[in-house]
């Protein structure tokens, strides 16, 4: 029994393997091309494991995913591997294309080939678990219902957009080839190994740095947070339990608006690294809005509870205080991520937007 993960050195991969080899000896084998976004410093602690395998590689690669999964024989295949920040994806939304659609494609070719081939148990068993992301529905209003399983497909940006079609590709594969796949929609995700492009690690390492706290336009977008490790554990509970072919909404029942997390963020850091200079929300700037920015997501996850019998088990208290926490003991993991290509990024990204 082998799991292939996708993705596995990001931000959500990364907590996926650490928390699936905590809890479990099925070994892992992780693909993953780092590019900017993986970082094999969060899969430090698996150094000598011998139940986990490290493969540097591309899931557009063919070949390379077939040959792993001849050789390693998965039970099934974890794909988190994505571009994944919407920002990026209005800059450049080619690379969104290729890993998001094309990537998608190709493992899921891959696991079809492999999978024909399986007899018995081992065909009975196999299962593709497609992890995506609860932008692809789009925008919800202030008093709309929040989103569930059913409700239509209304991405907005070239991210939520090329999300939306691998999942129409996955669900395509299981309908037409019998591929036995799961897709889980989840919401905004914070806690370790979280890059600092994202709104949450950003604001603490510019707080932490004494540099501005840039929130787009009015900060009262709203997003519906969850400590990744609780996602982790409903991805588990879905690779368990969840029926072929259906799709499964995770959310913490937790939404806030923008302005509201930056100020606990800066709450925090007040208390456990206070700053000389002053109250870390000194800081905050608002700056020109994000283009076609989604004002509202909001997860209806009873149907994971209801089935499945999965709840987050942090609240956001509990989970943006280990957050803020851990960036603090990990000054060196945010060092070693604050590259030159990052700082290409900031420049990209915020050099030229104005306050406003
Ligand atoms: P991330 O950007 O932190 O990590 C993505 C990982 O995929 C990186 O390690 C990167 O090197 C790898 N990768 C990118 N292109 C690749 C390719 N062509 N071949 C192999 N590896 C490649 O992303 P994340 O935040 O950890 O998100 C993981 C998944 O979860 C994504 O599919 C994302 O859409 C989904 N998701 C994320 C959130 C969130 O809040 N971050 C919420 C819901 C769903
Ligand atoms: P982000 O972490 O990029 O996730 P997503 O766009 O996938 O929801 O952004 C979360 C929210 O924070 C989103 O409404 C955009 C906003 N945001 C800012 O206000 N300032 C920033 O510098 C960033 C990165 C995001």
């Amino acid at each position: 029994m082998t799991l292939l993960v996708t993705g596995g050195a990001g931000f959500i991969g990364s907590n996926f393997v650490l928390d699936w080899l905590g809890q479990s000896d099925e070994p892992v084998v992780t693909l993953d091309a780092l590019t900017y976004a993986g970082n094999l410093a969060n899969l430090a602690g698996l150094r000598g494991d011998a139940r986990h395998t490290f493969v540097h590689g591309d899931i557009c690669d063919r070949a390379l995913v077939e040959s792993l999964l001849a050789q390693h024989r998965p039970r099934a295949v974890v794909h988190f591997a994505a571009e994944s920040h919407v920002d990026r994806s209005i800059h450049g939304p080619g690379a969104f294309m290729r890993t998001n659609i094309e990537g998608t494609y190709t493992l899921l070719e891959a696991a079809r080939a492999h999978w024909s081939a399986l007899g018995g148990a081992e065909r009975e068993a196999f299962r593709f678990l497609h992890v995506s992301t609860d932008e692809v529905y789009g925008s919800l209003g202030p008093g709309d219902a929040a989103f569930t399983e059913s409700h239509p497909y209304e991405p907005n940006s070239p991210y939520s957009a090329s999300k939306a079609a691998s999942d129409h590709l996955v669900r395509a594969w299981h309908h037409t080839y019998g591929l036995p796949v799961l897709t889980t929609n989840c919401s905004n995700n914070y806690g370790p190994f979280h890059f600092p492009e994202k709104l949450i690690p950003l604001m603490i390492v510019n707080a932490l740095a004494g540099k501005a706290l840039p929130v787009y336009g009015d900060g009262q977008q709203i997003r519906d947070w969850l400590y990744v490790r609780d996602h982790c554990s409903g991805i588990r509970a879905v690779l368990a339990g969840g029926r072929v072919g259906e799709t499964y909404n995770i959310g913490g029942w937790n939404e806030k608006a923008n302005l509201e997390i930056v100020r606990t963020v800066c709450a925090l850091l007040d208390e456990l690294r206070p700053d000389p200079q002053g109250p870390c929300a000194r800081l905050i700037t608002f700056v020109a809005d994000r283009p076609g920015h989604d004002r509202r997501y909001a997860i209806d996850a009873r149907k994971i509870e209801r089935e499945l019998g999965w709840r987050p088990a942090e609240t956001f208290e509990t989970g943006i205080r280990k957050t803020v926490q851990w960036y603090l003991d990990h000054a060196d993991w945010v060092a070693q991520v604050q590259s030159g290509a990052y700082r290409d990024w900031l420049a990209t990204q915020y050099g030229a937007r104005e306050a406003a």
